[in-house]
This record gives C-alpha cells, structure tokens and sequence, in this order.
C-alpha cells in the first residue's frame, strides 16, 4: 500500500509516518512537505535511504508537484499539511487560506483526476466552535469556526465532503482534539511551556487558564486514523478525542509537578483573541469501528516532558533566531 503522507515533516504528520513505518512492513511512505517553520526533517531522520519511505520537497497548493505524485498511484493520501497555530492566524490569515483551503482543493483535484483508494482529510475539534459545559459535539452538529485556522479548516473538511458528494471522490474526514506527544513544534502550549520551563523561563497562561481542551496522544490519534483508513464509510466523518478534558491550569499544575518548578514561573496574560472556552468530542462513531484511546494522560503527558527532558538537541535548535522574532512579537505586550 502506498501512503501519501503530506505535512510528514510536521508534528503529527511525522508521529503518522513513524506509526506505518514501523508497524506496517509492506507499507510505502512518501512525505510530501514544503518544510515551512513548522516542518522539520529530524522529525523523519530514521527513514533516510529506506526504500520504503521518500520524502517530496513542496508545496500541497502546487498541481505541477501533486499531479506527478497521484499519477504514479496512491492508495491512501492522508492530508495533515496546514497551517496550524491558532494565534498566527490571528495575526495574519493569509497562508492558512491558500495552504489550509486552497491546498486542499489541490489535492482533491488530483485524487479525483488519478484516483485513490482513500482520502482522508485530517480536521480539528476546533470547527465545531466553543462548546458549553455538559455537551460533546456529534459529527452531524453545525460547524461554528470562531478564528481563521479552525474557519480554514473548516472550510478544508467541507470542500473534501463535497469531492465525495459531487465527483464521488473516496474521502473520509476525521475531526480530532488537541494532540500531544514528541516532535511537537514549541509555540504550541505544552511543548512551550515545558521547554520554557526547562530553562528557566515563565510560562504565558492565558485569561484565567480555566480553558478546556481534550488532550489526545498522538498514538491514539494515529490508531485513530488508520482505522478509518482500514474500517470507515467513505463519506463519513469520524471524531477522534481522547476523553481527556482538562481546563489549561490543570495540564500547567502537572508540568510543573513533573518538573519540580517554583510557582512564581507561571504567569497570567492577556487572553487570545475569540478563545474558545471549550471543545469536547463525543467519539462514539469511531468506538464503533473498535477504536479507543489507550494512553493515559497523566502518563502519556509524563513521558512526553521526559522526551523534552531527554532531546534538548531537538527543541534548543528550533527556539533560536526567527522563534524569538515570532515570540517577542506574540508575547511582549501581553
Ligand atoms: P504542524 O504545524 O506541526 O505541521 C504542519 C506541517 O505541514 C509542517 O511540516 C509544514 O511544513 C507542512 N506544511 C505547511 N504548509 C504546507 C504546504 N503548503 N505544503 C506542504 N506542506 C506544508 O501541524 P500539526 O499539529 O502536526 O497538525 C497536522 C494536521 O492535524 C493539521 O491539518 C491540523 O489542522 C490537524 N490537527 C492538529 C491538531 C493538534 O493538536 N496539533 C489537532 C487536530 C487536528
Ligand atoms: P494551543 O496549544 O495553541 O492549541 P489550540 O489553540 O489549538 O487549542 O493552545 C492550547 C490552550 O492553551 C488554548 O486554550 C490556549 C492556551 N495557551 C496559553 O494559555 N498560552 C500560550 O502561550 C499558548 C500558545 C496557548
């Protein structure tokens, strides 16, 4: 089976291509990335020169890149490729809507021009919007995007359903929570403030830090997907969580404990414009097929903060020159 795994350079995108790689032996990888900030070959050093892995240097929103992929034979494009950090997007939309959207419809264009087993659109939690307490969201619920990425995003998820709707395109679309796991890019808020912690330095709560996420580990985020690849109606849309709620503060209080860091670290900032105060996913679709998380968070989180603890090479390289430009600049005034 061939896997076109695009943004594989990229947090989850290379947890994915480490999952086939390692657990599906007769399984073919290529890692189509345009390496922007977020992308990073260390994700994937391990499969240089394997003949089973190849690794294509562009851009998703570029036919003249995709067409030749397709026509060659995919079996299975996972599309994780996108802009993903909520306060960029606040900052500037532009690159989530020519990569997050525009890309898509590339890759959707060439699936539907040279065929494919499966596509499966990778979407967020986010597009259903913020939730009240009490309720989880269902597949069918309305999309309430309230910030350009989960807006791109949603936009992504919807354009993919009508590929299958209109051209019977074979898609798929799974709508996950927050991940957390290795490789993950430190703007984000765990491997942010563990890494800051690391050295010394406070960490940005924002608002009152009662906001609540639900934290999904990348393995269960993996099993998540390939069973839709193996199991799902094409079609559908599956939501993949972790039955992890956590109000930020909470998943603060044990990075510090694991830690061993003073209290006088955290700090309190400005909140995020349009924060969504709550995601919740109610997962009962996939559970369906025989997917459930098996990662712990309490431990999954621990063993995550050792990674950090244990591959400073990996991060220090990351949080130097245009990581501090984009840090002083969403972090200064707050
Ligand atoms: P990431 O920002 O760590 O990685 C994105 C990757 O995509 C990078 O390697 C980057 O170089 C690549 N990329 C960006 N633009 C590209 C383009 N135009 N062409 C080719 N490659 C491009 O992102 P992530 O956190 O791993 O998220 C992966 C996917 O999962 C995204 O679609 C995201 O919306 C979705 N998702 C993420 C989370 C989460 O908690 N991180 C949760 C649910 C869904
Ligand atoms: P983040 O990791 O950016 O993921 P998302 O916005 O996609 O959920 O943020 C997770 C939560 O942490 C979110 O409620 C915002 C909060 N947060 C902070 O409090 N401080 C920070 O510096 C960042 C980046 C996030």
């Amino acid at each position: 089976m061939r896997y076109l795994v695009t943004g594989g350079a990229g947090f989850i995108g290379s947890n994915f291509v480490h999952f086939i790689m390692d657990n599906y032996p007769d399984a073919e990888v290529i890692n189509l990335d345009k390496l922007t900030y977020a992308g990073n070959l260390d994700n994937v050093k391990e499969y240089v020169g394997n003949p089973r892995y190849s690794f294509v240097h562009g851009d998703i929103a570029d036919a003249k890149v995709v067409d030749p992929i397709f026509e060659k034979g995919v079996d299975y494009c996972v599309n994780f490729a996108a802009e993903t950090h909520v306060d960029r997007s606040i900052g500037d939309p532009s690159e989530f809507i020519t990569t997050d959207v525009f890309g898509t419809y590339v890759l959707l264009e060439a699936a539907k021009k040279f065929g494919v087993k499966k596509f499966i659109q990778i979407c967020t939690d986010e597009v259903y919007g913020t939730i009240e307490p009490g309720r989880s969201s269902v597949e069918t619920d309305p999309l309430m995007p309230r910030n350009p990425y989960s807006a791109s995003k949603a936009g992504a998820d919807r354009l993919a359903y009508s590929y299958f709707a209109t051209y019977g395109v074979p898609v798929c679309i799974t709508r996950a929570s927050n991940n957390y796991g290795i490789y993950h890019y430190p703007e984000k808020m765990i491997p942010l403030f563990v890494t800051n912690l690391l050295e010394d330095r406070p960490v940005p709560i924002y608002g009152d830090g009662k906001n609540v996420r639900d934290w999904l580990h990348t393995l269960d985020h993996c099993r998540g997907i390939q069973t839709v690849i193996e199991k799902g109606v094409i079609g559908e849309v599956y939501n993949i969580g972790g039955g992890n709620e956590r109000q930020n503060i909470e998943v603060v209080d044990l990075i510090f404990k694991h830690l061993n860091k003073p209290e006088s670290l955290k700090t309190f900032v400005k909140d995020r414009l349009g924060h969504d105060r709550r995601y919740s996913l109610c997962c009962d679709k996939l559970k369906a097929l025989g997917w459930q998380p098996i990662v712990k968070f309490e431990e999954g989180l621990a063993k995550t903060i050792d990674w950090y603890v244990n591959n400073r090479w990996w991060w220090e390289k990351i949080k130097s020159g245009e990581y501090w430009e984009y840090y002083k600049k969403q972090y200064q005034d707050r």
